[in-house]
């Protein structure tokens, strides 16, 4: 009997905010990984607002990445409370999480004061263009708000072989890719796998815990 058929069945969200494609095709990866563990899955995208200055809306990599992109459905509050576990990524933008995912973030607020995200399951993914220059510190930066939300962090432990093989992203505490700054590294196998492993993980894990919903304001109230 597999860990899938011993427990409930996981419900897995999945928030994406990528220009290039990378930053997708590892949420895709990881969607992957988490369905082949039994999980219900949703691919969601975050609405990117404002053109940015800096991106190259000429590439062909951005052209046919942004056709796959709106076609993924707009994530929600209420795709979050849905979930048992929820991976949100972005690419990095200056060493942190990108502002559209940001205001994603911000847009679900009301969820901290229900406490509706207590006991859920979070991980987290990036892209960055250079090998040394804000991979693993997106990736702190996307944790916070989860514990914020009195979430259990998920990574990606050393078991995981293509997590000893990586020559560019991928790390015990996500999933990543290093596409180099002018994006011709592209995605690998080994990032490719290591996204499958933290689906797969998360969708394992949140099939086992329960949500523990509870009103921070009840708790604010108790606590005067
Ligand atoms: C405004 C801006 C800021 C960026 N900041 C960083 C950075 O701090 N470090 C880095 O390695 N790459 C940085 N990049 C490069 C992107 O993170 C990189 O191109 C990423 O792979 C794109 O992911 P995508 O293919 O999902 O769009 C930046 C790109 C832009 C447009």
């Amino acid at each position: 009997m597999t860990n899938a058929t011993m427990s409930k069945q996981a419900k897995v969200t999945v928030v994406v905010d990528s220009r290039y494609g990378s930053t997708l095709a590892l949420a895709q990866a990881i969607a992957s990984g988490a369905r082949r563990q039994g999980a219900d899955v949703r691919l969601c995208r975050v609405d990117i607002a404002e053109p940015e200055f800096s991106v190259d809306t000429n590439r062909a990599d951005f052209i046919a990445a942004q056709r796959e992109y709106a076609d993924l459905p707009r994530a929600s509050a209420a795709d979050l409370e849905w979930a048992d576990g929820i991976i949100w990524g972005s690419p990095t933008r200056y060493g942190l999480m990108s502002t559209p995912l940001r205001a994603f973030i911000d847009e679900v607020a009301p969820l901290w004061r229900a406490g509706a995200l207590i006991g859920k399951v979070g991980a987290v993914f990036t892209s960055t263009g250079g090998m040394h220059s804000g991979n693993e510190m997106t990736l702190m930066s996307l944790m916070l708000p989860f514990l914020q939300h009195g979430m259990i962090l998920c990574g990606v432990p050393h078991s995981e072989p293509a997590l000893i093989k990586t020559q560019k992203g991928g790390s015990p505490y996500g999933a990543s890719v290093v596409t180099g700054f002018d994006g011709r590294r592209g995605v690998d196998d080994n990032e490719l796998a290591i996204g499958a492993a933290l689906g797969a993980r998360v969708a394992r894990l949140s099939a086992q815990v329960e949500a523990e919903p509870a009103s921070v304001d009840i708790a604010a109230a108790a606590a005067c």
